[in-house]
């Protein structure tokens, strides 16, 4: 049995999110430190609720940090359009059985990180603001992150602008911190994401294995299909749970390095992610998944609770 790796969850929940967190508390290869969030798909007090929700609901037991109400400069931007006024509707979720911790999300992860014995990874699922506070506030942790792996940007496409995608429109000067922060960041942008679909079978596959969890999370894999299936897709596009999956089974994606670089200005373009290989690369960006396999590993550890219980 390999190490585990040692991972803070960092994110806007958000349906997607959820399910990301689902994936990561089920892998025996990984180990959850911490878990903060970050205002993105709905003000932070509220996904800081729903994050009690689902740590409560999946039995994450780990500090849960609340963050900033505001990216680093720009005004906050939510998605209700998306996931909700609660940032997460849909099926009942249990009550909190934890408080948040008593520290913000950038002191949670600076002391986890500093406390690890081993080098820790950051699983952001929202926008950046987190960790690039947490760049600058305490540069002497860099050489204890192994890897920060986002779900963010787009090296073709954005989905909230033409130009950019939503974690990192929300915060572009955040994003622009850790990609120029030296760290290694490994990206999985809508390239990849909307490739990681989930169809009406899939959902149903995992209502099927029965059980409280797996009832929940078809619920929210339904409520995010249904607002997909609007839009003209033909699935739920599994954007979060793909920064997870990519750390458990790699060789599901087509990984390529590249120099991403963040637009911050631009009336049209700021939150674009650029890719290029003009520069030396500061990330590895993956642009291809093999879908059925990833399916297949969501359903697997729906699984793992159904056995739990
Ligand atoms: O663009 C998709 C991203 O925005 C996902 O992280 C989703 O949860 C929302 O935050
Ligand atoms: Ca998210």
């Amino acid at each position: 049995m390999t190490e585990k790796r040692a991972i803070i969850l960092d994110g806007d929940p958000g349906h997607d999110d959820a399910i990301a967190w689902m994936l990561a508390k089920a892998s025996e290869k990984l180990e959850i430190l911490a878990v903060t969030t970050v205002c993105g798909n709905q003000a932070v007090e509220k996904v800081s609720y729903n994050a009690q929700r689902i740590c409560t609901l999946l039995g994450i037991n780990a500090p849960i940090a609340k963050g900033k109400r505001t990216p680093l400069i720009a005004e906050p931007m939510n998605a209700p359009s998306v996931h909700g006024e609660s940032g997460l509707d849909g099926p009942v979720l249990p009550e909190p059985s934890m408080p948040l911790s008593a520290l913000g999300s950038v002191e949670l992860m600076a002391q986890t990180i500093a406390n690890s014995e081993k080098k820790v990874t950051i699983i952001s699922t929202g926008p950046l603001t987190n960790s690039a506070c947490l760049l600058l506030a305490h540069p002497e942790l860099k050489e204890k992150i192994e890897t920060i792996s986002i779900m963010g940007g787009g090296i073709h496409f954005g989905n909230w602008t033409p130009a950019a995608e939503f974690n990192i429109l929300v915060d572009p000067e955040a994003a622009k911190v850790v990609f120029e922060s030296g760290v290694p960041i490994l990206m999985c942008g809508l390239d990849v994401t909307e490739k990681a679909l989930i169809m009406p079978e899939d959902f149903e596959a995992v209502r099927a294995v029965g059980g409280e969890v797996s009832q929940i999370i078809a619920d929210w894999l339904e409520f995010f299909y249904r607002f997909h299936r609007d839009l003209g897709y033909e699935g739920a596009p599994m954007h979060d749970p793909c920064a997870v999956a990519v750390l458990i089974q790699p060789e599901l994606f087509d990984l390529r390095e590249m120099c991403v670089e963040i637009e911050t200005g631009g009336e049209y373009c700021r939150g674009m992610t650029i890719g290029h290989n003009r520069a030396k690369p500061n990330a590895t960006v993956a642009m291809g998944i093999n879908r059925e396999a990833f399916v297949k590993l969501l359903i697997d550890a729906v699984k793992t609770y159904k056995e739990a219980t």
